[in-house]
């Protein structure tokens, strides 16, 4: 069984794949073009957003929109400890310095009461940072609505990381709308993936959409001439093309991702001891990127390993907290700091998880769970 079956998946769309992939080949145009900006229009659309920005990888995304924004030297930018790296890497490769704010244990995104009380302490010492950048982390969105309203009443921008949650709702909208930026990834194993590296940028905000368009060719403004320093972060033609096609199929894969994780949960029932299954607050949908449970009790690796040698693959997402990562050890954090996202390093155990993961293989890595479980006479 594969953590995600991106075989199973070309197979059930392949005719429709080689066909676009086979006419971007023979259009000999490869990178952005026309269908670069279709597929920016039809996510545009998708998603409700104003303007769509494809760049070359998620991670690009963010550091486009931060530039757009002109994050930089001097500020700070606050983010989650409980992500993957990207996130903290591009504020500081904007030369902006990173803050965190610990999560809600329950949801895995940031705690807004704590954000909350880091901007009053801040707003007292009037010393405030220049943007939050909340992560939409497994799939689910994070709290956007309030994260905008203490954004707003601090003077502060909004760039939402749905690098894992493109297609998930939050109330009747959809994430890469819920703020006036936002940045997603179309790595293969995202919920929408392409055939390599892409990501896109979005904003409500057309003049921004427009300076992150210039930002990820060089700055250019027109031909050969750069208003900004900006970067080679270009999606090509082919990435777009599978996208596309994918795009198609996405809202039926997010419903079957959906139900897979209902299956998973329910089949979850009878060891809730020791088995914390993902919540999903009301007026929430997520798209599950991945399907993410506590294991209790300090055994998670055993479990894991038990699960392993069984032949069902599991992950950890993710092991160490960003604040305790050597690449940030300039910042000064210590253990401790960020009880709930180093707690969430040691028990969460990601099971494999896809659109067309079938009921029979849930049941397998359910079994192998309990077989774990038993071993290590938990059940
Ligand atoms: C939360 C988060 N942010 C940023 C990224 C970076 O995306 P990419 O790998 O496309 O650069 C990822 C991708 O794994 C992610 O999960």
């Amino acid at each position: 069984m594969d953590f995600i079956d991106l075989k199973r998946q070309y197979r059930a769309y392949r005719q429709e794949i080689d066909q676009a992939v086979s006419a971007v080949i023979q259009s000999g145009r490869f990178i952005l073009g026309e269908e670069v900006s279709l597929l920016e229009q039809e996510l545009a659309e998708f998603t409700g957003a104003g303007s769509a920005v494809a760049v070359s990888s998620g991670t690009d995304a963010l550091i486009v929109a931060l530039m757009a924004a002109e994050a930089g030297p001097g500020q700070e930018i606050i983010t989650t400890p409980f992500t993957f790296i990207a996130t903290a890497e591009a504020i500081a490769l904007s030369g902006a310095r990173p803050l965190f704010v610990d999560i809600d244990p329950k949801t895995f995104n940031m705690d807004v009461n704590r954000l909350a009380e880091l901007l009053e302490a801040r707003s007292r010492r009037g010393r405030m940072p220049s943007g939050i950048i909340p992560v939409s982390l497994f799939g689910l969105c994070a709290d956007m609505d309030r994260i905008n309203s203490l954004a707003q009443k601090h003077g502060l921008f909004v760039l939402e990381d749905a690098c894992q949650s493109m297609g998930a709702t939050y109330g009747k909208r959809l994430s890469c709308n819920l703020s006036s930026m936002a940045a997603t990834s179309f790595f293969p194993s995202k919920p929408l993936g392409g055939y390599g590296d892409g990501g896109m940028a979005f904003f409500s905000d057309p003049d921004l959409a427009g300076r992150a368009r210039c930002l990820r060719v060089h700055g250019e403004t027109s031909r050969y001439r750069h208003e900004y320093i900006g970067l080679n972060a270009r999606l090509d033609a082919i990435q777009a093309a599978v996208l596309r096609v994918k795009l198609r199929h996405f809202p039926n894969e997010i419903e079957a991702r959906q139900r897979a994780a209902d299956r998973y949960s329910s089949l979850l029932e009878s060891f809730r001891e020791h088995v914390a299954v993902p919540e999903v607050p009301e007026d929430y949908k997520s798209v599950f990127a991945q399907y993410t449970v506590r294991i209790k009790g300090g055994i998670r690796d055993r479990v894991a390993a038990f699960m392993n040698s069984m032949q069902v693959p599991t992950a950890v997402h993710y092991p160490v907290p960003i604040h305790l990562q050597k690449a940030f050890a300039f910042l000064g954090y210590r253990q401790g700091d960020f009880p709930e996202a180093e707690r969430a390093c040691q028990e969460v155990l990601s099971l494999p998880m896809h659109a067309l993961i079938e009921e029979s293989e849930q049941e397998q890595v359910i079994a192998a769970m309990r077989a774990a479980l038993e071993h290590l006479k938990k059940i």
